[in-house]
């Protein structure tokens, strides 16, 4: 066919969260500059050799919209292209014979689950819940957040201030008042540094973050921690 190439694969294979893991490389045929990183990972699968288990990923929508895929391509949360879920990313820039990296999205709060699925749930869900569940949701859809864990991953520190600072962005107009502003903001902020790592303000997270979050939404971290530092000193 027109345009075709041929792809080497190493893609992570682990078959339980268990095993130790390693990459493994396959020759994928029939790939076309339209070809997402989902749709290689198909073509891979129609093509392994008989008795391979097929490569386990985590898929959804493939609209850009559920958070739910996510792999590193060559070491980057998502992809190549910048702020693009994984599901959206096109292999255009890989040249004929070229090879690509694919593992699972990297970060402590992340276990590896099989392949390329991880559980990013978990950690994400845990510091929504510190926002009372509904109220943690609702600010993260006010903010454009679609929870895909990929500023986690990007992040060498391992951080989620994107994810967290976006929520607290959107969380005060959502609290009944300022009390429960105080204890909810304070728990989310005690949550997310019991699950994911500190922030150096390195900024990778906003080049993959599919929503285009910007690095001021970080602020709103040190805002509502300064903000419930004076409340306790004005108490005394
Ligand atoms: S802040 Fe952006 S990168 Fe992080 S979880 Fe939300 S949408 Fe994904
Ligand atoms: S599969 Fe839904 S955002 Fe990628």
């Amino acid at each position: 066919m027109h345009n075709t190439r041929t792809l080497t694969v190493e893609v992570w294979r682990q078959s339980s969260a268990e095993d130790d893991g390693r990459f493994v490389a396959y020759d994928v045929t029939g790939v076309t500059p339209a070809t997402t990183v989902l749709e290689l990972l198909d073509l891979l699968n129609e093509q392994l050799p008989d008795g391979e288990q097929p490569v386990k990923f985590d898929d959804g929508c493939r609209e850009g919209s559920c958070g739910k895929c996510g792999v590193m391509v060559d070491g980057v949360a998502h992809g190549p292209e910048f702020n693009t879920t994984t599901c959206q990313q096109h292999v255009r820039a890989f040249r004929n014979g070229q090879r690509v990296r694919l593992e699972p999205l990297r970060a402590e709060a992340f276990p590896v689950l099989q392949d390329l699925a991880v559980d990013k749930k978990k950690s994400l869900r845990t510091v929504v819940k510190a926002a009372r569940g509904p109220a943690g949701m609702k600010a993260l859809t006010n903010a454009g957040c679609i929870s895909c864990g990929a500023c986690v991953a990007v992040c060498p520190n391992g951080s989620g201030q994107l994810f967290v600072g976006s929520l607290l962005t959107e969380l005060p107009p959502l609290m009944k008042d300022d009390d429960e502003r105080r204890e909810r903001t304070e728990k989310v902020i005690e949550t997310a540094g019991e699950t994911f790592g500190p922030c150096s303000t390195l900024g990778d997270c906003t080049e993959v973050c599919p929503a285009g979050l910007p690095l001021e939404n970080l602020s709103a971290v040190a805002r509502e921690y300064l903000r419930n530092q004076n409340k306790t000193r004005h108490q005394h």
